[in-house]
């Protein structure tokens, strides 16, 4: 594969761009802030998505080098989809603009369940380096599984934020479909394991 791709800071660097042109934007405009929550909060879910499909992926298809490249930068991935949120969450505060209504409103399913998704978010990334991982051991992996539960909440906040549930199934669907082979596999396989098992002895 080609040497740059395998570049770390060329990936932060292309998964910041979108970013850097949206805070650009609003730098420039900071009336855009409204208009720039909706594309912020799709670069985080994408982001997310791409990041949890990667091991379904592979439990599917085998190991393949671009499920490795992917692999490689799943912790970019996430990071990234953080940072999105995050700037999504800033748009939406400054556009709000008024402390007293953005309390009221976080109290309504529709945003509530943004803040739990991006409080998950925060831990994951905070947690996501080498050090964090010696540190919590078997609870780095429980804390990593969080992902699933805040897909649910971002897929609710989607639902309830916009009520277009056509774009919110056609990001979440594959995912849960890859899941589903997913698990049905592992389950089989297991299955043939033990009845291996089980002519051995
Ligand atoms: C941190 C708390 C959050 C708040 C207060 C919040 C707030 C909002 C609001 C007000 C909208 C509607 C925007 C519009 O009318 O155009 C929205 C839409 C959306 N949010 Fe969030 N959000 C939060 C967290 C998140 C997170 C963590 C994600 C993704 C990982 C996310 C993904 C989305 C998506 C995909 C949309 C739909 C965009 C659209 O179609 O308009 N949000 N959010």
């Amino acid at each position: 594969m080609l040497r740059i791709l395998k570049n770390p800071r060329l990936i932060w660097l292309v998964l910041a761009i979108p970013g850097i042109a949206m805070v650009a934007g609003f730098v420039r405009d900071p009336v855009t802030a409204f208009d720039l929550i909706h594309p912020s909060g799709e670069y985080s879910v994408r982001l997310m998505i791409v990041a949890m499909m990667i091991s379904p992926l592979r439990a599917v298809l085998g190991r393949r080098s671009w499920l490795d490249w992917l692999l490689a930068h799943r912790r970019a991935l996430g990071v990234a989809a953080f940072g999105y949120g995050a700037l999504h969450l800033a748009f939406y505060l400054y556009d709000m603009g008024d402390w007293g209504m953005i309390a009221e409103e976080a109290v309504i399913f529709s945003i509530w369940t943004g803040y739990a998704a991006m409080l998950i978010f925060a831990a994951m990334a905070a947690t996501s380096n080498a050090a964090s991982q010696r540190m919590l051991k078997a609870n780095w992996k429980r804390l990593q599984r969080l992902v699933y539960p805040a897909a649910v909440l971002i897929a609710l906040h989607w639902l309830y934020v916009d009520g277009e549930w056509e774009a919110m199934l056609a990001h979440f669907v594959p995912l849960l479909v890859l899941e589903i082979i997913r698990v049905v596999l592992m389950l089989k396989r297991r299955s043939a394991r033990r009845a291996k098992h089980a002519m051995v002895n």
